[in-house]
């Protein structure tokens, strides 16, 4: 607890042009909850590493990713959003937690499978060890709730196990998180192949939504998106590629699949794609208006990024120095 609220650790990489799936699985959530919660949103450049990465690329990306993360709505006088490299304690837990996990668990990861396969050139250690530091993410600021993605539901689980096995041998240290995943919008699925997610790194374009895409690029996307040939609007995991279509509309609508089925009983195709791209172009237009707006704004953005590390900072401290005196590392001198 910090004060009278629980807190709340979430966080975004800073890879690739963020999708649909990134705003309606993660960010819109963050939103919802950052009052009822201490939140702290980190934009995590340690793990967008574990990929190559061109090094002015990611700055920008990280920057514009911070940015966004107040465009979408997140007050940074309440929320700390930060970067997860300007908080060294991240690192330094990641080490500790990595001695309390054990390689069998890593191996069963689905994510470092899917990467690994994907990166033939470079499976490195920190892509196996990836879920250590999403743990370390989510216990140094002792997190209540990790609102994610279905897709990380898997690595909050090991988070949990690590907590649990560390806390059983030196007590009470670590918060056990929960999981929370949003009524819609947890998994969005590619608009062109609603088998598989919807992704930062699928090559056709026309798959994903980006979340700088302009209203007719959106527009055209849904037009082209895969259905079926049963011609009839219901949410049905016989129908994927509608059932996707009606998950992005209710989670942009805040209405319910039985509603959102209601609505459109009787409508072509056409016209319900053509309503699923005006709900998602009505929800993302304000969000990148206020992007623009926002990123003129150079000496702002700097002191949010200046203020919040040295909150995050100061959280991170805590648990990192009741960690490393639980294990018996001597004490610090003062320097
Ligand atoms: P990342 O950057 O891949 O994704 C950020 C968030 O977006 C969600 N997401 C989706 N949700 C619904 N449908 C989709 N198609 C979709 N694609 C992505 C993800 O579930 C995620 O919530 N490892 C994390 C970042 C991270 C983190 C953490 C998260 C690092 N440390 C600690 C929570 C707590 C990641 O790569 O997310």
């Amino acid at each position: 607890m910090i004060g009278d609220k629980k807190i709340l650790f979430s966080g975004m990489q800073a890879t690739g042009n963020l999708t649909l799936g990134n705003y309606l699985g993660a960010l819109k959530n963050w939103v919802t909850l950052s009052d009822e919660y201490e939140c702290f949103y980190s934009v995590v450049d340690l793990h967008s590493i574990t990929v190559r990465q061109d090094p002015a690329e990611l700055r920008k990306r990280a920057r514009n990713l911070l940015t966004l993360y107040i465009a979408a709505g997140l007050d940074p006088e309440k929320n700390c959003l930060y970067y997860q490299s300007h908080v060294s304690g991240h690192a330094e837990l990641a080490w500790i937690l990595n001695c309390f996990t054990y390689m069998g668990e890593l191996n069963r990861m689905t994510q470092f499978k899917d990467k690994a396969a994907k990166h033939t050139d470079n499976i490195n250690a920190g892509l196996y060890t990836y879920p250590v530091l999403m743990a370390a993410d989510i216990l140094l600021y002792q997190a209540d709730v990790v609102p994610v993605g279905k897709d990380q539901m898997q690595h909050l689980e090991i988070c949990r196990d690590i907590a649990q096995r560390f806390n059983s041998v030196y007590g009470d240290v670590f918060t056990i998180p929960e999981g929370y995943l949003g009524k819609s919008g947890a998994k969005i699925m590619s608009l062109q192949d609603p088998e598989k997610k919807m992704s930062k790194s699928d090559e056709n374009a026309n798959a994903s939504i980006y979340l700088m895409d302009d209203p007719d690029t959106i527009i055209r996307k849904f037009k082209r998106a895969v259905t079926d040939s049963d011609a009839c609007v219901q949410y049905r995991d016989e129908q994927p590629g509608i059932k996707n279509l009606i998950d992005i509309y209710c989670a942009c609508t805040n209405k319910t699949p039985d509603e959102a089925v209601k609505e459109f009983a009787g409508t072509g195709y056409g016209d319900f794609k053509l309503a699923v791209g005006e709900s998602v172009v009505g929800v993302l237009k304000p969000v990148q208006e206020r992007f623009d707006e926002l990123s003129k704004d150079k000496t702002y953005i700097d002191k949010i990024i200046h203020d919040n590390a040295e909150k995050a900072n100061y959280y991170a401290l805590k648990t990192l120095r009741k960690v490393q005196k639980k294990v018996g590392f001597p004490e610090r001198p003062r320097i």
